[in-house]
């Protein structure tokens, strides 16, 4: 488990060193309260995978899942705010899956927990905890 407090910056330097990292069909569990910072987070990791020219990285709660094409091959962008079971069968190891508010699905089993608290306006809490 590794526990940082960051501003935005900070958040940007953890989403470049998480994106150097991954293989790219990992899944990722994005868990905090609203406006904690996980669509950004995102925004962050996708800029950090060398997205394909034109991306924008936006809130998926109205479309259930956002793809992005990077360097790193396929992103798959979800939140569960509204719709807490979708079936993320076709997803999973054939991408990198991004989950907000992956909590809300207990069948879910990431790869990587990373969880945001809000400290102050423009400081947040981020665990990040990778699992098996
Ligand atoms: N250190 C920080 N880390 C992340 N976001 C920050 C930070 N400081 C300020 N912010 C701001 O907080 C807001 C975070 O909003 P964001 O949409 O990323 O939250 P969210 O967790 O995805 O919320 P939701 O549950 O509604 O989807 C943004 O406006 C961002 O600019
Ligand atoms: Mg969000």
């Amino acid at each position: 488990m590794e526990e940082y407090v960051v501003d935005l910056q900070g958040l940007k330097d953890l989403a470049r060193k998480l994106a150097q990292n991954l293989r790219g069909d990992e899944v990722i569990a994005l868990v905090g309260d609203l406006g904690a910072g996980k669509t950004t987070f995102v925004r962050f990791l996708v800029e950090a995978l060398g997205p394909q020219e034109g991306t924008v990285v936006r809130s998926p709660t109205f479309a259930v899942l956002n793809e992005y094409q990077t360097q790193k091959g396929p992103v798959y962008h979800a939140d569960l705010y509204r719709v807490k079971n979708f079936d993320f069968t076709d997803y999973i190891g054939s991408g990198i899956l991004l989950v907000e508010w992956a909590d809300l699905d207990p069948s879910l089993k990431p790869d990587i927990v990373i969880r945001f608290r809000h400290e102050d306006e423009n400081l947040r809490r981020v665990k990040i905890e990778k699992r098996g």
